[in-house]
């Protein structure tokens, strides 16, 4: 194919659905050459790649398990689970946002411009956006922030309002306001103010409540903050979705690393979040 940078693609063929394959079999290996990689402030990377169609067509939610290179003389067992920051549909490029925390994104972190990275995916069930939502509210914290841009872009793309409450640390870790305030409202709930005390943060979900600003919840990142969620999502008939984090192996169905547990129709039930997530319903979701 003409102008196509990537320098290969494989795929991991699959029955749909099976119970050990991804719905979205086959699934893609892609190297792709990474544009830019850049540090947003001391804990977090930006990454852009250049990728293939599949890869471009990555629904909100979804993640992609990165075959990150060794920091040092070790071996990095497994590839990372992150999550799609942005897609760029018209330039062809996916990006990333990740804290750079262990072996595996501080590998990641060493990748230069014009360095391959192995990607598998897109991988998961992601975000859904029902048709009659006007206004939604997104609540994401840390790495969550990250998971949950996609979704807020979605939902201004289809003339959904957002009200995007992010929670940091820290001022310069509330990222990616920009990105939410060209679809939405922005209101940064800090550690170092103390706004992002729970109590604060029930307060503002109420106000949005009252003023019909909620039609739906989104929310990855904090336990805290998911059970206030669902706890109000419950109170006021609120659907909401949630993106959970957790450890995994292979990031297609067959290892079980990746098993949590769920509250359906009141009966306690075993998921992977590889394949039946990462987003859940969040009245399913417990905590951890
Ligand atoms: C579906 C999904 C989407 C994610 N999206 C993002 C994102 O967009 N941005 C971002 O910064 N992080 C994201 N994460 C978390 C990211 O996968 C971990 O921070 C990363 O795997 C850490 O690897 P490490 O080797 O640097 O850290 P280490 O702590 O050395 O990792 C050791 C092992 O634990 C696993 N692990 C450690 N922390 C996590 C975690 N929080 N979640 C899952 N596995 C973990 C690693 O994959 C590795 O197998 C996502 C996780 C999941 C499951
Ligand atoms: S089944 Fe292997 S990580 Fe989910």
């Amino acid at each position: 194919m003409q102008n196509q940078s990537y320098a290969s693609a494989a795929v991991i063929t699959g029955q749909p659905a099976t119970g050990h394959s991804p719905a979205q079999c086959p699934v893609e290996e892609t190297i792709c050459p990474v544009v830019a990689h850049d540090w947003v402030n001391e804990e977090y990377k930006h990454l852009v790649v250049k990728a293939t169609p599949k890869a471009l067509a990555a629904k909100p939610g979804q993640f992609f398990q990165l075959l990150c290179p060794s920091p040092d003389e070790g071996e990095v067992w497994f590839r990372r689970p992150q999550s799609v920051y942005r897609v760029a549909r018209s330039s062809g490029r996916l990006e990333f946002l990740y804290k750079v925390v262990g072996r595996g994104t501080k590998g990641l972190a060493t990748l230069v411009p014009g360095d391959n990275l192995s990607m598998v995916g897109p991988l998961g069930v992601g975000f859904k956006l029902e048709p009659g939502w006007k206004n939604v509210v997104v609540l994401g914290r840390g790495v969550g922030l990250a998971t949950m841009a996609p979704i807020s872009q979605l939902a201004g793309e289809r003339g959904v309002r957002v009200t995007a409450i992010l929670s940091a640390r820290s001022e310069e870790l509330a990222m990616a306001a920009d990105l939410f305030e060209t679809v939405g409202t922005v209101i940064k709930v800090l550690d170092t103010d103390g706004t992002s005390a729970a109590e604060n943060v029930e307060a503002i979900l109420r106000r949005l409540i009252a003023e019909h600003k909620a039609d739906a919840f989104f929310t990855c990142g904090s336990n805290r903050l998911m059970q206030l969620m669902k706890r109000l999502g419950r109170e006021h008939h609120i659907p909401g979705q949630m993106a959970m984090e957790q450890i995994m192996a292979c990031g297609l169905g067959p290892c079980y690393i990746c098993v949590r547990t769920f509250e359906v129709n009141g009966k306690r039930e075993m998921r992977r979040v590889c394949v039946e997530g990462p987003v859940f319903d969040l009245q399913e979701c417990l905590g951890w």
